[in-house]
């Protein structure tokens, strides 16, 4: 750990068991809703946001009992910068917070963190917080916590045509090689399996940019429930939900 690390590794590493189950082994969730949570109580926005930042936690905590090996939560999209200043700086300090504040429970429950999205836009500490925290995790095998992070799938799949076409450029890659198991591996997922279940809360349903290549073949759940009211136990529910599904992508079964 440098001398300028953010946070320190204290207790143990809590390795809980990850139970094998029917159900989705990764779930991308669309955390949407915290401004209207907040503005139904009169409060500001960052309220709500504040309120569903405390949901993450026990969400990934929870993830270990329904067999959720990796979870990818949308935390701030390309297009959000279009919000007031006020808002856009305030989720900036929340997310720095979030990371400063989040990491040592995250070690302690075995949590790998790691971060999709453009990282040149966002700020010089906040980088290098998320830097920290990816480098602070690296070694736990428990749940795999994904944070997109000024991410747009489409910005992703742009930014992932750039580097294929400089290895093109470069004679690494012969253009007619170029299929779609090439492709994914330019993409900021490249450590991840596909979605299996995306869920969006706040009864919106649309997807706003979210995984578009890597969710071709996901299951989709939109809920009703508010960001900051979403529970472990709905979790469950989905999850439970999802086992009865019929995948069938393309075929027909027998
Ligand atoms: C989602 O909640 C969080 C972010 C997009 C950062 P919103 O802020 O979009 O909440 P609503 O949709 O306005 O209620
Ligand atoms: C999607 O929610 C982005 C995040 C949850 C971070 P938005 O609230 O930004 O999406 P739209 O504007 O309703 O499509
Ligand atoms: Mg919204």
């Amino acid at each position: 750990m440098s001398e300028t690390a953010h946070f320190a590794l204290e207790g143990n590493l809590m390795a809980r068991p990850m139970l094998e189950t029917l159900g989705p082994r990764h779930v991308a969730i669309i955390m949407d809703g915290n401004g209207r949570w907040a503005t139904m109580r009169g409060r500001p926005r960052l309220f709500g946001h504040h309120a569903g930042a405390r949901r993450v936690r026990e969400v990934v905590e929870a993830c270990p009992d329904y067999g959720v090996k990796y979870l990818t939560i949308f935390a701030f999209s390309t297009e959000n910068w279009k919000r007031t200043q006020v808002e856009v700086a305030g989720l900036m300090s929340l997310f720095r917070r979030y990371i400063m504040k989040e990491m040592q429970a995250f070690v302690k429950e075995n949590v790998r963190v790691r971060f999709i999205g453009d990282r040149p836009r966002l700020d010089a500490k906040l980088r290098a917080l998320m830097d920290e925290a990816e480098d602070f995790t690296k070694h736990c095998t428990g749940v795999n916590l994904t944070i997109a992070l000024n991410y747009g799938g489409r910005d992703e799949v742009a930014r992932a045509a750039q580097r294929l076409a400089m290895d093109v450029k470069e004679g690494k890659l012969d253009p007619a090689e170029i299929d779609v198991e090439t492709l994914p591996r330019y993409l900021d997922t490249c450590f991840l399996p596909d979605p299996d279940l995306v869920v969006r809360t706040s009864g919106e349903a649309r997807i706003s940019n979210f995984l578009l290549w890597q969710s071709a073949y996901a299951e989709y759940e939109f809920i009703d429930t508010l960001w900051p009211d979403f529970t472990p136990e709905e979790l469950g529910r989905l999850c439970a939900a999802f086992g009865g599904r019929d995948r069938r992508y393309g075929a027909v079964k027998a």
